[in-house]
């Protein structure tokens, strides 16, 4: 197996991390640093140090969570406060797959395995993010249509995807589609032509959906179902849905 792959597999980082530590030197295998990206290892056999830890394969696990208002998605937060983990019974090192906004709520997926994590938030994925979206005020339809065709944000070509209204006659809530995963990216593009954004939830990230899944509890989402997505994705985008017709936790 490839040195990267086997890094990424570990749950350890994502293979462009992987990738990272091997070029700066930070990776040995039976002791000696290894810097070239191509090398290969015999996982039962060859022991893998990053840093000087011990890197073992693990099992990978998979979780969707309806996430609620008020918690970080980091893993651990410096001022103390709940963060996604904590909502989750595992003996796995799990992390967020990107992240969610303090009041953001919906659909989050947590993690150890890197592929999947890279898989799901490389830009070049285009995997559709899927967010109700409440303004401070009417949305003006010239705005509708320069928030769908094309904005500057952060020195970027930008756009939603889609805007369509949830109700008729109101131009404040709204459900929005993007292929976008930066940060703070829904607040932002709106921020950009003077509204606020004042109730956020995603609710489909690619496949996945929290349709039946209440706030603030999960389902665990098994390797074969991942397996299932990863295959669909080349055939249509990736939106079957996979939270849809499961018991939550
Ligand atoms: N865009 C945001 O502005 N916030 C989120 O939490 C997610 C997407």
């Amino acid at each position: 197996m490839r040195l990267n792959k086997f890094i990424a597999e570990s749950g350890f980082a994502s293979r462009r991390k992987a990738d990272e530590f091997i070029s700066q030197g930070r990776v040995t295998v039976n002791n000696e640093i290894v810097m070239n990206l191509g090398v290969v290892i015999d996982p039962d056999k060859d022991i893998v140090k990053i840093d000087g830890s011990k890197i073992k394969t693990e099992i990978k696990a998979y979780f969707l969570l309806n996430k609620p208002s008020g918690i970080v998605s980091t893993t651990n937060d410096e001022k103390g406060r709940v963060a996604v983990t904590d909502l989750i019974k595992t003996k796995f090192k799990i992390y967020p797959v990107g992240r969610l906004d303090y009041n953001t709520t919906g659909v989050l997926l947590l993690t150890n395995d890197g592929d999947f994590t890279n898989l799901m938030l490389h830009p070049s994925n285009k995997i559709e993010r899927e967010y109700l979206v409440l303004l401070d005020k009417d949305l003006r339809e010239e705005d509708r249509i320069v928030l769908t065709k094309h904005v500057q944000l952060e020195g970027k070509n930008s756009k939603f995807n889609s805007i369509t209204y949830l109700k008729e006659k109101n131009y404040r809530s709204m459900r929005v589609v993007t292929v976008e995963g930066r940060n703070h990216f829904v607040k932002n593009m709106f921020s950009l032509l003077g509204y606020t954004v004042k109730k956020l939830k995603r609710i489909r990230f690619g496949p996945f959906t929290v349709d039946n899944i209440p706030e603030g509890k999960y389902m665990i989402l098994n390797r074969s179902d991942i397996e299932k997505f990863i295959k669909s994705m080349n055939k249509n985008n990736g939106r079957r849905n996979f939270g849809k017709s499961k018991q939550s936790e």
